[in-house]
């Protein structure tokens, strides 16, 4: 591959042929797909095309439904976009199961968002700290330009507070900033906030007279919102009578419940188990994440830096078996919108949010709760029991006759032949072979 200047320059087509003059083999196959995937609307593809730099397809990922979530009473059908087998079955299994033992119970315990000036000052701490608190009215009435609308909507600037952190890296403070957004993720809103509070506070130190020439200079390293968001959590659980969860995959309830519990409990000491449990978990939350155009990238490193807020990583859920009851619970950082951002451009991710009824941000935090609870409680309830291996095996079968072109009576005789047999790639197209 050689190297290019310019190549944002280049218009779409140019991009796809100096990317093919690129690649050796079949290059015909390889613009062939490219162009395939483009979308057949124009002005849907040219929407696309602007939600990034250099594109040149899209790379689409499968849109399934779990139905059957009953959360505080109320029903959803849930858009799941996800390209991993068995990941939708397992949420819509789970959601069948609890509809039938009362449902899932969601709460939404705070939604605050956080966001840093980071900046460097030399000088008596305290003549900072009491200057701060002198000007900080001053400081937040020149920002309500900013923040009217959000207020308008019952949210806005919620604290301020100056952070010494002069015992981490010399001179280094902060000025941290608390809001609500309301329906929105509120990144544009934070971090539009910071970037003038930082020019407004840095001009405020150097005109104020309670500083010497020496401490006078303010300088602004970044600022920028944080994705850790441990005060913005829901809670969501299921509960039944141990009795009540019946006979699980062949096992007695009390024996399911103690070996799911104990599995729950060795995600809760064992990182190296606690990783592949929460991944499960973030299985069921990224798809809804993905589906309403919500950001996943932030979700995972807020969800994963929350399960290690005690120094160890840890399971996100627990259960509880007390007074022969089962109750099993999540409790997860999700900082999410319903309006603004590409919640509002992808045509897919509205209709999502149609699907879910145009939920309020804290309704989708509950929905995506349960979203994760419940593929969690699939997945640990196969594992506990029959072992994933049997109903992944099954839709495994499924993909790879897909990418070896069987035919729908291939597909038809195929599910047969394995329905007691181990699938694999070869033996897969040994099948087809024969
Ligand atoms: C696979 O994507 C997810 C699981 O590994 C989760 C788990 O082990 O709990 C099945």
């Amino acid at each position: 591959m050689q190297t290019v200047s310019g190549f944002s320059k280049l218009n779409k087509e140019e991009k796809i042929q100096w990317l093919s003059s690129q690649v050796e083999g079949e290059t015909k196959t390889l613009v062939d797909n490219l162009k395939n995937f483009w979308h057949q609307d124009n002005s849907i593809q040219a929407r696309f095309d602007e939600f990034s730099e250099n594109t040149i397809s899209n790379f689409d990922l499968p849109f399934g439904i779990a139905p059957n979530f009953e959360i505080n009473g109320k029903t959803y059908a849930v858009p799941m976009v996800i390209e991993e087998s068995s990941v939708v079955a397992a949420a819509s299994l789970g959601a069948k199961f609890w509809l039938e033992r009362g449902g899932f119970k969601a709460r939404v315990i705070s939604t605050t968002k956080v966001g840093q000036v980071h900046f460097k000052w030399q000088g008596p701490k305290e003549k900072l700290q009491k200057f701060f608190n002198d000007q900080k009215d001053v400081l937040l009435n020149n920002l309500t330009h900013l923040t009217v609308n959000m207020e308008k909507r019952g949210g806005g600037i919620t604290a301020l507070e100056l952070v010494d952190m002069t015992d981490k890296i010399e001179n280094y403070w902060q000025l941290k900033l608390s809001a609500q957004t309301c329906d929105a993720m509120g990144a544009n809103f934070i971090n539009s906030i910071l970037e003038e509070m930082a020019q407004l506070f840095k001009s405020m130190v150097l005109y104020s007279n309670e500083f010497q020439a020496s401490e006078k200079e303010v300088l602004i390293i970044m600022c920028i919102l944080s994705n850790y968001t441990p005060d913005c959590v829901v809670e969501c659980s299921v509960s039944c009578p141990i009795s009540d969860l019946g006979e699980v995959n062949g096992f007695s309830p009390e024996l399911f419940a103690e070996k799911f519990a104990t599995a729950v409990e060795i995600a809760v000491v064992d990182p190296n188990r606690a990783v592949t449990h929460n991944k499960g978990i973030m299985n069921g939350i990224d798809s809804v994440v993905l589906a309403t155009g919500n950001d996943f990238r932030a979700i995972e490193a807020c969800a994963h830096a929350y399960a290690a807020r005690d120094g160890q990583y840890r399971s996100l859920t627990k259960v509880s078996l007390s007074d022969d009851t089962f109750t099993f619970s999540i409790k997860i950082p999700l900082a999410v919108g319903t309006v603004g951002g590409l919640t509002s451009l992808h045509p897919l991710a509205k209709t999502s949010l149609a699907v879910l009824g145009n939920p309020s941000a804290q309704e989708l935090m509950m929905i995506m709760a349960a979203v994760g609870l419940a593929q969690n409680f699939g997945a640990v309830k196969s594992l506990v029991t029959t072992g994933i291996q049997k109903g992944h095996m099954k839709l495994h079968l499924l993909n790879i006759m897909g990418q070896l072109g069987a035919t729908l009576q291939q597909v038809e005789d195929g599910k047969q032949y394995f329905a007691d047999k181990v699938v694999s790639y070869t033996a897969v197209r040994n099948f087809l072979n024969q």
